[in-house]
């Protein structure tokens, strides 16, 4: 790519092209306004950097590794770097943006804060960060998240933050926001609400994204370090896609592909599935445009996954950007491949990965059968899988 993208998105409307903005109701906008105005003024500040860099550094674990997967790279026939976010502290990449947006918002003179959840990662890092900062937390999620991905429901109650369900809609990650939202209209002076991924309004994907930019940084620290070169493709999962945005930012201008793994769910073509970015339209979802699933009528359609954090009908407005100027690569990943690839990855490496992330190692798989045996593919192991150990275990069985 032309050596011309930073610096140029968000615009000042808050836009990546086409996408993105600020599509907020009227109470809000202070709010939003307040917010970009804070991240301004104090992320550039030495006294905030060297806060953040510490909390990463002593309590969060990082830098986290890149690993060489040998035994991965000699059956997939070229050579495999794994970045262990798994490892974070609270066993994903959530911590990174929860940590940031936590210590933002103390700075800002707010003492709560208020968020949703899919999988339940991103409100566990929430409760972390909230504890470690002495923030109250509350957290809105699905009924049907709070079934599938229990651990972390408990997880998020032990750290001292109050759950919220929500019973309405699909009961899952789009219906928590829609709730997490509704709540902050009427909570604006003492409450920060901690967005979970490169999504809603102008600035959340914008500050998500520059919170999780130390993935990549330390992708090309490291790759230089071990491999004496930067990779030739990076893989992840995209949800809302706030680790793949961490993971690819500071690669976009470089010669790397990037390929990014949507669910699939029960198959592209059953309807049931999680692909905005291969099959759905432009239109407007928690405050920003961007690519969504929906019907002939505009109405937002449901999304499926067998991944609580994938589960979601929208994606962020900077993939939706780099997937049309042709700089991202989408795969479809099925949740059967998805279960393949956890099992894969837990028998030969000895890592367990989430359901999440799986997609990921599945899509990274494909792509190596193009690969030749020099070449350095690098997947973002965004989370560890002891949250969905129900979830495999009603899928596999194994007799005693
Ligand atoms: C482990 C893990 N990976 C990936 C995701 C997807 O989110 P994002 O696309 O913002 O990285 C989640 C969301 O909960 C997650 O828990």
């Amino acid at each position: 790519m032309a050596k011309s993208y930073y610096g140029k998105y968000p615009d000042e409307r808050g836009k990546y092209g086409k996408y993105g903005g600020r599509y907020a109701p009227e109470i809000l906008m202070p709010a939003l306004e307040e917010l970009d105005a804070a991240f301004a003024k104090f992320y550039p500040q030495q006294r905030f950097k060297t806060e953040l860099k510490q909390l990463l550094k002593d309590f969060a674990g990082r830098p986290t590794p890149l690993y060489f997967a040998g035994n991965l790279s000699k059956r997939w026939g070229c050579n495999i770097y794994l970045k262990r976010e798994d490892l974070l502290h609270g066993g994903a990449h959530k911590l990174n943006n929860t940590l940031g947006q936590g210590l933002l918002a103390k700075y800002m003179g707010k003492t709560k804060l208020v968020t949703e959840t899919g999988a339940g990662q991103h409100g566990y890092g929430t409760a972390i960060a909230g504890a470690q900062l002495g923030l109250e937390v509350k957290v809105f999620m699905g009924d049907e998240d709070i079934k599938r991905q229990h651990y972390n429901v408990y997880r998020i109650q032990l750290s001292g933050a109050q759950l919220v369900p929500v019973h309405s809609g699909s009961r899952t990650l789009k219906d928590a926001i829609n709730e997490g939202m509704r709540y902050w209209i009427s909570h604006v002076e003492d409450t920060h609400y901690l967005m979970g991924s490169v999504v809603g309004p102008h600035p959340y994907p914008m500050i998500v994204r520059e919170f999780q930019r130390i993935i990549g940084k330390e992708i090309k620290q490291q790759i230089v370090e071990q491999a004496g070169r930067l990779p030739n493709g990076i893989v992840a999962c995209i949800g809302g896609g706030s680790n793949a945005m961490g993971a690819m930012y500071d690669f976009i201008e470089d010669d790397v592909a990037l390929y990014g793994a949507e669910a699939a769910g029960e198959g592209g073509d059953t309807g049931k599935h999680s692909l905005p970015l291969t099959r759905g339209r432009l239109g407007v979802l928690h405050g920003a445009a961007t690519y969504l699933l929906q019907d002939d009528f505009g109405n937002i359609k449901e999304s499926h996954s067998v991944s609580a954090g994938l589960d979601y009908p929208g994606v962020g407005p900077e993939h939706a950007l780099l997937k049309d100027l042709g700089r991202l690569q989408v795969g479809e990943i099925t949740d059967q491949e998805a279960l393949d690839a956890c099992v894969e990855l837990s028998r030969v490496e000895g890592i367990i990965p989430a359901l999440e992330s799986s997609h990921a190692l599945a899509y990274g798989k494909r792509i190596a059968q193009n690969y030749h045996p020099e070449d350095i593919l690098v997947i973002n192991v965004s989370g560890n899988g002891g949250k969905d150990l129900d979830i495999l275990q009603k899928r596999l069985r194994f007799d005693l």
